[in-house]
């Protein structure tokens, strides 16, 4: 029987987005079969950097000027940003499941399809760049997220908190207005895109509440303070509103959670009002 581990590494550590995408549909479709073992004892390499081709090309975020959203260049360089975020969490998802191996079942199941949902989020954009004569390589990217990822790695909890419950939840709150800019110019193939992407991303962020509560409990923790006070260690600046409260509600943020980022958000006094369009892909 082949490991989950192993072949979760080997997925990590593929340098080509369209192999790395097949393999990650094949394991997670023998991880739901049955058919991966997962011994928490076995040996295995951890490694910070997952495989990675030449394009694109990684940048300082300031390096990346400003996106002309009205222009057809500038829909791609936005569609090929988002491509390259979900590839990164492609990446989260494996590293994940590699890295912390004292968890339940559930855990894994949980990553797995996450790595599956996240794969078909930058199959989905890589078609539309594609389509529009680009491909995912076209422009230069930066690499915050995966910065967070490795400053995170040493602790389950910080890793859910604060690269799970603020980086891949600002997407709750931005996506809706991406929608709409789509939607105005009748680009119905992002519509649906993102609107998938919508849905599927409450589902993330609410594994890594449950995860991030799970280890608060194990250690005897409130999950609110501790919540606060990991923002505290890790970001330079708050995460910066406005929050989507309703969606943010269902991927699992306690009302008092909430509360503090609005408190201490730079722009608190904006408030998203309409939820998103769940489930309308
Ligand atoms: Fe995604
Ligand atoms: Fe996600």
């Amino acid at each position: 029987m082949q490991s989950l581990f192993q072949q979760a590494k080997n997925c990590f550590l593929t340098a080509d987005p369209e192999q790395k995408i097949e393999k990650t549909f094949e394991l997670t479709s023998s991880w739901q079969a049955g058919n991966l073992s997962w011994d928490k004892n076995e040996s295995i390499e951890l490694f910070d950097e997952p495989g990675r081709l030449p394009k694109p090309e990684i940048v300082m975020p300031k390096e990346l000027g400003k996106r002309k959203p009205g222009s057809e260049k500038g829909r791609a360089t936005l569609i090929h940003a988002l491509a390259h975020i979900e590839l990164t969490a492609v990446n989260l998802a494996w590293d994940a499941i590699v890295r912390y191996r004292d968890m339940p079942k559930e855990f894994y199941d949980d990553w797995t399809q996450c790595a599956k949902e996240e794969a078909t989020h930058f199959s989905m954009l890589r078609t539309r760049l594609q389509e529009m004569g680009y491909d995912y390589g076209s422009f230069p990217v930066h690499n915050e997220l995966w910065k967070m990822a490795i400053e995170t790695k040493d602790a389950m909890s910080d890793r859910m908190a604060v690269v799970h419950r603020v980086f891949e939840a600002r997407a709750l709150d931005v996506v809706p207005g991406t929608i709409k800019r789509f939607d105005n110019i009748g680009d119905h193939f992002m519509v649906k895109t993102l609107n998938l992407i919508c849905d599927e991303e409450v589902g993330h962020v609410s594994s890594a509440a449950h995860w991030f509560r799970y280890r608060c409990h194990q250690q005897q923790k409130d999950p609110d303070a501790e919540f606060f006070q990991l923002l505290k260690r890790y970001m330079r600046s708050p995460p910066r509103g406005p929050f989507n409260h309703v969606v943010r509600l269902q991927a699992g943020f306690s009302q008092n959670e909430l509360d503090f980022l609005d408190k201490n958000s730079p722009n608190k006094n904006w408030e998203v009002k309409s939820p998103l369009p769940l489930g309308k892909g």
